[in-house]
């Protein structure tokens, strides 16, 4: 792709839709970049012992669809730039109104209003969901992710000392939380969320 197209591309209109099996490979070629380049995110700040192959990414998929756990792709002129989805913040039934995410822009098209397109969607289509908080871990260092989820209405509840290694460092990581809907304000819609 030369310089120009790519830069005509970034200009596109953005669509946000959920995503399909077919994205699968689109998916895992952005996540293997941000891998391989060290860029701050939530699974590359653990050793990750296997890479991520199709078929885990397309039972992972299935696995949140099931449980009603949103699943979105960013398209840009009939191309995937960017994804986002939701899992479970932790498995106890205690905690089951609560979910946390992973967002993922491609490298060709960061800093484009991808993450812009995609975080508020994915918020909405959680609330929809019946979930009530939604929560963010964000490398200390991960200066476009922090400002892109303070965008949207997350705010700083902790950090997380010293608790990834990355290049041989100890890294800190921000959690960062919002509430949605009416958060901690009234009870739940019992029948929603499983
Ligand atoms: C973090 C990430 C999702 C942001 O998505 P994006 O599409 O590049 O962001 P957008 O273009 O929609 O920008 C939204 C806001 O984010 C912030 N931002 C984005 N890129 C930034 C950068 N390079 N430096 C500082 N702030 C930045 C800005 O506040 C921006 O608002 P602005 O356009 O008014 O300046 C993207 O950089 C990414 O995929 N990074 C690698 C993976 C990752 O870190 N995921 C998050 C794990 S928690």
């Amino acid at each position: 792709m030369s310089e120009n197209q790519a830069t005509e591309e970034r200009v596109l209109p953005l669509l946000v839709r959920p995503s399909a099996e077919g994205d699968v490979p689109a998916m895992l070629a952005i996540y293997e970049h941000h891998i391989r380049q060290g860029e701050p995110d939530l699974d590359a700040q653990f050793a990750m012992p296997e890479p991520l192959h199709d078929e885990d990414l397309k039972r992972r998929r299935k696995n949140m669809l099931r449980r009603r756990l949103p699943h979105l792709v960013a398209e840009r002129g009939n191309m995937v730039v960017g994804y986002a989805y939701a899992v479970p913040f932790r498995k106890r039934p205690a905690y089951r109104y609560a979910v946390k995410h992973s967002i993922y822009v491609h490298p060709g098209h960061l800093h484009s209003g991808v993450g812009r397109a995609l975080l508020p969607a994915l918020v909405e289509a959680c609330a929809e969901a019946g979930y009530r908080q939604m929560f963010a871990y964000v490398d200390a260092s991960n200066v476009a992710s922090r400002s892109l989820h303070e965008a949207f209405g997350f705010r700083l509840v902790g950090v997380l000392e010293g608790v990834g290694l990355k290049f041989g460092r100890w890294t800190d990581s921000l959690l960062l939380q919002r509430p949605l809907g009416a958060g901690a304000d009234s009870p739940p819609d019992y029948s929603r969320t499983t």
